[in-house]
């Protein structure tokens, strides 16, 4: 009974220092600005699949627009006028009036209606022009491109396809234990890398003894490391378009290569298309979710959002904790994303995991007038090939 409460206290003594540690030199300091070479990055882009897949992308949180408001948001490599009208509905519609160009966004809400700020031109939020004050009549013409949308966990999702098709699949009925939960904190970065690179992450499985061996907390790395198992699985069917990444990610001493008891964790990763994916993280501290968001805004453009939830009751410390360490350990692939080309022909050796798999999965998402990624073949070299 002493040992465990000894124990007990060991633990909430580490917490609490990685805790303290992380929120002060990790997430406090901003990551270091890399300086892109604008000309290079042109070149690098050309070597990426393209920048756009088709799926739900995040506009934004649904709070960022209230009733009767407009915003201007960019994504997609284009501007959207986002308002929510009296009734809550929120409207997506290209920012430039089809009249004669004016920025919407600086417009105003009118009951449901978003009136254009140079002519007074009202739209629905199906695009519609609804009314126009000097006109008797209003052309059947007279509409502006609207954009198919969804409020769900807080976010507002805009469908895209490059072709323009309805949606093949629906983001409802997902995360529904997100009610009973509580919202914790937001942050938004921009980063310069391929939102592709967030799934293949899951696939390749060699990176992780290199990239994510080590626990933030200082000096633990002296006597502890950290050791991944990974599971990977893909939809099918109505669900193809979701893929499952599990790492249970285990506490080994460094000395003897024991596993230490209860000291790990396990994450879950349903990843929703392209466009957003949910993290579980379950620990013996406490859960967390993440609801991690990637908006491309152009090739090598990447917002990516995070929104923090736990089960109501979880310490506060632990919150900081789990997400300290997770910050960390994204933030060690995006700085080498950040840096990376593009791969399309891989030199691939037994161990490195089924990056081409999930290259095959993720090409559904891009349509046939660009890249066939799951065609690309890669070159896998042989023991025998190495020795020679
Ligand atoms: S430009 Fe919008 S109403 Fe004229
Ligand atoms: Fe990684």
């Amino acid at each position: 009974m002493l040992l465990k409460i000894l124990l007990a206290v060991v633990l909430l003594i580490v917490v609490a220092l990685g805790a303290l540690y992380l929120q002060v030199f990790v997430i406090g300091k901003k990551r270091k600005k890399l300086v892109f070479d604008e000309e290079y990055e042109k070149v690098r882009a050309q070597n990426y699949p393209p920048p756009f897949p088709n799926g739900w992308f995040s506009l934004g949180s649904s709070d960022s627009v209230k009733k009767g408001q407009v915003i201007e948001v960019d994504a997609l490599g284009q501007k959207f006028a986002v308002f929510r009208g009296a009734d809550g509905v929120v409207g997506v519609l290209d920012v430039y009036c089809p009249h004669l160009n004016a920025n919407l966004a600086h417009g105003c809400v009118k009951g449901n209606n978003l009136v254009c700020p140079f002519h007074a031109w009202e739209f629905k939020t199906n695009g519609k022009c609804a009314h126009i004050p000097y006109a008797d009549k209003v052309p059947q013409a007279a509409a502006t491109k609207s954009w198919t949308v969804k409020e769900n966990w807080g976010l507002i999702l805009v469908w895209f396809h490059a072709n323009n098709e309805l949606p093949s699949w629906s983001p409802d009925g997902y995360f529904e234990e997100i009610a009973s939960y509580k919202f914790y904190s937001k942050t938004t970065e921009v980063l310069r890398i391929h939102l592709q690179d967030f799934n293949e992450n899951g696939a390749d499985h060699a990176h992780f003894a290199y990239v994510h061996d080590l626990l933030t907390i200082p000096f633990a790395n002296r006597w502890v490391t950290v050791k991944h198992v990974l599971d990977l699985e893909y939809g099918e069917g109505n669900k193809k378009h979701l893929a499952w990444f599990t790492d249970y990610a285990d506490l080994h001493w460094k000395k003897s290569g024991k596993k230490i008891d209860r000291a790990g964790g396990k994450a879950v990763v349903t990843f929703f298309g392209p466009g957003f994916l949910i993290f579980k993280f379950s620990t013996e501290i406490g859960d967390m979710t993440l609801v991690k968001t990637f908006t491309p805004l152009a090739q090598l453009k990447v917002r990516m959002e995070d929104y923090v939830y736990a089960p109501k009751g979880t310490s506060w410390l632990a919150i900081k904790y789990l997400l300290g360490e997770a910050t960390t350990q994204f933030h060690d692939d995006i700085s080498i994303w950040e840096r990376k080309n593009y791969a399309a022909k891989p030199l691939l050796v037994k161990g490195d995991g089924p990056i081409m798999k999930m290259r095959a999965w993720y090409s559904q998402f891009y349509t046939d007038k660009t890249v066939p990624v799951a065609e690309v073949e890669p070159r896998e070299i042989t023991e025998e090939a190495q020795v020679v």
